[in-house]
């Protein structure tokens, strides 16, 4: 069982609320950089308003002082989950774990779901690179700073939660089904494939924003999102 998160990324906070309006078991919704940085925090707070647990996604990379102040001010706006990437390092993420108390759930972003070996690789300026191996060394490094878990793709799931408490956070983007299409997306997987891997939070934008009935499209992922981990 999983949560499913919403990831709002449409292009103005009216067009987010129409949908909303239509998405009633919508519970769990993510604000990334489109949305916050048009409408910003009243955005967030009517949000909140209306019952939505937000999860702040701005993934935050910066040094220790400047991302502790904004993690600051994800807290006092009132969110329930926010991201900071993990290669800012262990003493931006220690900074970060203690600026969100027990209030926001932080968690740490490893490699992105539309990167691939090549793609990593050439960010990062290394010829041989195993992503399942850098997703987990990530994650060792973010539980040890005290973050509340990690986001991965649903190929690293199994692995990471071998390094991470058991109560620990694993969110998984990059959702889709046989018939959706991909997108930027490189490692993506079926609802059902990250939970049975063990996921606590499915990140689902396009394929709930595009869908020709969005409410059919939650109501199916919210179904397979039920499913029991093997
Ligand atoms: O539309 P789609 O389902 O691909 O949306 C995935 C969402 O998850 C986007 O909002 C994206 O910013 C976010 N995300 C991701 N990969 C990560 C972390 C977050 O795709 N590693």
């Amino acid at each position: 069982m999983a949560e499913v998160i919403l990831a709002l990324d449409l292009p103005s906070g009216s067009e987010a609320m129409r949908l909303l309006d239509r998405l009633p078991e919508a519970r769990w919704v993510k604000v990334g950089s489109i949305l916050m940085t048009r409408e910003g925090a009243p955005f967030v707070r009517a949000l909140i308003g209306r019952g939505h647990r937000v999860f702040l996604d701005l993934k935050w990379h910066d040094i220790p002082n400047t991302v502790a102040g904004a993690v600051m001010a994800a807290r006092e706006l009132g969110v329930s989950m926010a991201t900071v990437h993990a290669l800012g390092g262990r003493t931006m993420m220690e900074a970060a774990a203690v600026a969100a108390g027990g209030d926001v759930a932080l968690v740490g972003v490893t490699v992105l779901t539309s990167h691939d070996v090549a793609s990593y690789g050439r960010a990062t300026g290394r010829r041989e690179v195993n992503l399942g191996d850098e997703a987990v060394r990530q994650a060792e490094e973010a539980a040890s700073a005290g973050l509340a878990g990690v986001v991965c793709s649903s190929a690293e799931v199994v692995s990471v939660r071998r390094v991470l408490p058991e109560d620990a956070l694993v969110v998984v983007p990059g959702i889709r089904s046989e018939t959706d299409t991909m997108g930027d997306q490189v490692r993506v997987a079926t609802a059902k494939e990250a939970v049975r891997a063990g996921a606590t939070h499915l990140v689902v934008g396009r394929p709930v924003l595009h869908a020709p009935d969005p409410a059919d499209a939650l109501r199916r992922l919210l179904e397979e999102a039920r499913c029991v981990p093997s």
